[in-house]
C-alpha cells in the first residue's frame, strides 16, 4: 500500500509540474481527487485492510491528498498569472506608436488666385455677380453686338447644345444680364466656369474667366487704366512694365489688349513671352454704344468700360506654370505646392 502510494504521489507530482495550463491541471486534479479518482478510490478501499493498519494508511492518504490539494492550487496561482502576463504582452497596446494625422485640405491654386482678383476689385468697389453656364446664344453673343452668321464668332469655337441655347464661351454675358436689370451706376465683376472647343498645354474645354463692367455718367478710357494698373499690380506686384495695345473685340470700341511685362524674365525675352518680352493677359475696351442700346441704356447719359481675363492664364503666370492640365488633374504631388 506504501508503495501504491509513493508511486502514485511521484506520478501526480510530476503530471503537475508538467502541466502548462490550468484546464489541464483541472484534469489532473478530477484524475486524482474527483469522486471516481485515484486517491478517493483508494479511501473506499480502505476496508480491505487490516484493522490496524487502517489508521496510519487513512493518515496517509489525508495527507497525501492535502499535499496533493496545496501543491495544484500552488500550481493554478503560478499558471494563471503566466497566463494573464501572456495575454498582457500579446494585447498590448504601443503608445509610443505616432497617431494618424488627419489630412489638411487647402483650397486649390486656382480659387486662390480667384479669391485675390475678387478681393483686389471688392476693394475697389465692385460688386461681384453670377451667371448661368447654360447660356442663351443672345447673351452670349447677340446682345453683344455679334450677330448670327458674322464672322467674329469665329473668334471663339463654341460647343451648341441646340441653335440658340449654348455652353457659354466668355462671361461676357453676364454684362448684358446685369444691364438688363440695372439702371447705371454698374459696377460689377463677374467670375465664372466658360467653354470652348479647344484643348491643348495652354488650352482647357473648361476654363474660368473674370468678367468687368462698370457704367456710369463719365466713365473714361483713364479710369479703364487707372483701374486695370491697380490691378495688375496688386496681382504682380508694383513696378512691372504695363502696356495697352490697340485690338478688336465685337462688344468695345476703342478696345485695347493689355500686356504685363514678363513675369519669366523681367521683358528680356524668352519662351514664356516668345520673346517678346510681354504677356498678353487681359481684353478691355469701351463698352460700345450698340451694347448699351440693346440693354436700353441712354448712351447720351451714360458711357462705361469692360474687360475680361482668363484665371487659368494668370495663376499660369503667377505660379510659372507651363501645362494648363495640371490645373485639372488633381495630382495632390502638384496641388500640396500651393
Ligand atoms: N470676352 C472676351 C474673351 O473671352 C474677353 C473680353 C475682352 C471681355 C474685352 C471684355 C472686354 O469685357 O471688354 O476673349
Amino acid at each position: 500500500m506504501r508503495e501504491k502510494l509513493r508511486h502514485l504521489k511521484d506520478e501526480a507530482w510530476r503530471r503537475i509540474t508538467e502541466a502548462d495550463d490550468t484546464g489541464e491541471l483541472d484534469k489532473i486534479r478530477v484524475c486524482y481527487l474527483g469522486k471516481k479518482g485515484e486517491l478517493t478510490g483508494l479511501l473506499r478501499s480502505m476496508g480491505s485492510l487490516p484493522p490496524d493498519e487502517r489508521p496510519e494508511v487513512g493518515k496517509m492518504v489525508n495527507e497525501l491528498r492535502g499535499q496533493l490539494e496545496g501543491f495544484l492550487k500552488e500550481r493554478i496561482v503560478d499558471l494563471e498569472a503566466r497566463e494573464l502576463q501572456r495575454r498582457l504582452e500579446l494585447e498590448a497596446i504601443d503608445i509610443t506608436l505616432p497617431g494618424r494625422q488627419p489630412a489638411f485640405g487647402r483650397k486649390h491654386p486656382l480659387n486662390q488666385v480667384l479669391d485675390e482678383i475678387k478681393a483686389i476689385f471688392i476693394g475697389m468697389g465692385f460688386e461681384v455677380v453670377e451667371g448661368p453656364e447654360v447660356e442663351l446664344d443672345y447673351y452670349n453673343f447677340e446682345a453683344l453686338n455679334l450677330p448670327p452668321d458674322h464672322p467674329t464668332r469665329d473668334m471663339q469655337d463654341t460647343f451648341f447644345i441646340t441653335d440658340d441655347i449654348l455652353l457659354r464661351s466668355q462671361t461676357s454675358p453676364v454684362q448684358i444680364r446685369v444691364m438688363e436689370k440695372q439702371r447705371p451706376p454698374v459696377r460689377i465683376i463677374a467670375p465664372g466656369k466658360v467653354y470652348r472647343v479647344d484643348f491643348d498645354a495652354t488650352h482647357s474645354p473648361m476654363f474660368h474667366q473674370v468678367e468687368g463692367l462698370l457704367v456710369d455718367e463719365r466713365t473714361t478710357f483713364g479710369d479703364l487704366k487707372g483701374i486695370l494698373r491697380a490691378f495688375i499690380e496688386a496681382i504682380f506686384g508694383e513696378g512691372r512694365g504695363i502696356r495697352f495695345r490697340p485690338s478688336f473685340f465685337p462688344f468695345t470700341e476703342p478696345s485695347a489688349e493689355i500686356d504685363v511685362e514678363c513675369i519669366m524674365c523681367n521683358g528680356r525675352g524668352c519662351r514664356v513671352c516668345s520673346h517678346t518680352g510681354w504677356l498678353e493677359i487681359l481684353g478691355a475696351g469701351m463698352v460700345d454704344p450698340r451694347v448699351l442700346q440693346m440693354v436700353g441704356y441712354d448712351v447720351d447719359q451714360c458711357q462705361g468700360f469692360a474687360f475680361g481675363m482668363g484665371v487659368e492664364r494668370i495663376a499660369m503666370l503667377k505660379y510659372g506654370i507651363d501645362d494648363i492640365r495640371l490645373l485639372f488633374e488633381n495630382d495632390m504631388r502638384f496641388l500640396n505646392q500651393f
